[in-house]
């Protein structure tokens, strides 16, 4: 049984719902998934202006050193011009440790976002984080076109072959569809499946 991290970071909730789906399919599957979020690092006078809500119902990552224990991990970020928010990446900044000994290098890495516009920065925050991933070592799983649900343009939606992703809108009003949900458990299964038989 592969055991996989969802790490995510999320100040209005939309990819803390993605963490959970991506969560979900990875036990649908049948391995084992934990979700972590990384700690908040906005002065509090901030995050209480912008409206920033707790990230109520998962527990803080322990530390990076916990990235060790893990076959897979899923990083999950809202895009912050493009690119993923400082909460995360200063979470991966302090990894060095673990680049020096190696120590992620073939554990299979994914990646999931949201954004506000539809256009506003899907695929380069996604690859944003795989950067990170690469140079860590970690062998990456995209959201490849098993998922069906990423083409068409019947509706808008997000889902990626980067990573598995959702539209939040200019507001925050739009949660995730059922569709871009879909997209986070099937990413979650593939991840699971692929370290399932990397590390047999
Ligand atoms: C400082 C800042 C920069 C942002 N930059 C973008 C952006 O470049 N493109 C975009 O579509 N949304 C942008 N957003 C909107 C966020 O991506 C949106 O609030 C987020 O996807 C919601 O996810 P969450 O509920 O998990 O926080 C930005 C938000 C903030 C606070």
């Amino acid at each position: 049984m592969a055991r996989i991290l969802v790490l995510y970071y999320s100040s209005y909730g939309h990819t803390a719902k993605m963490a959970e789906a991506v969560a979900e399919g990875v036990r649908e599957a049948g391995h084992e998934a934990d979700i972590r979020h990384v700690p908040e690092t906005a002065p509090a006078e901030v995050a209480k202006a912008a409206g920033f809500q707790t990230m109520e119902g998962h527990s803080c990552i322990e530390g990076p050193d916990k990235l060790a224990e893990y076959d897979g991990i899923v990083v999950g970020s809202p895009t912050r011009y493009g690119r993923m928010a400082s909460q995360m990446a200063s979470f991966w900044d302090q990894t060095g440790g673990l680049w020096m000994k190696g120590a992620l290098v073939g554990k299979v890495g994914a990646v999931f976002t949201s954004t506000a516009s539809q256009h506003g920065g899907q695929e380069t925050t996604c690859f944003s984080i795989i950067t990170n991933l690469l140079h860590m070592g970690c062998t990456i799983v995209g959201l490849d076109y098993g998922f069906d649900g990423q083409n068409g343009v019947d509706e808008v939606k997000g889902g990626t072959p980067y990573g598995a992703s959702t539209i939040a809108g200019g507001d925050g009003s739009r949660q995730p569809s059922e569709v871009e949900l879909s997209g986070a458990r099937y990413l979650g299964k593939r991840v699971a499946e692929t370290a399932s038989k990397l590390h047999d």
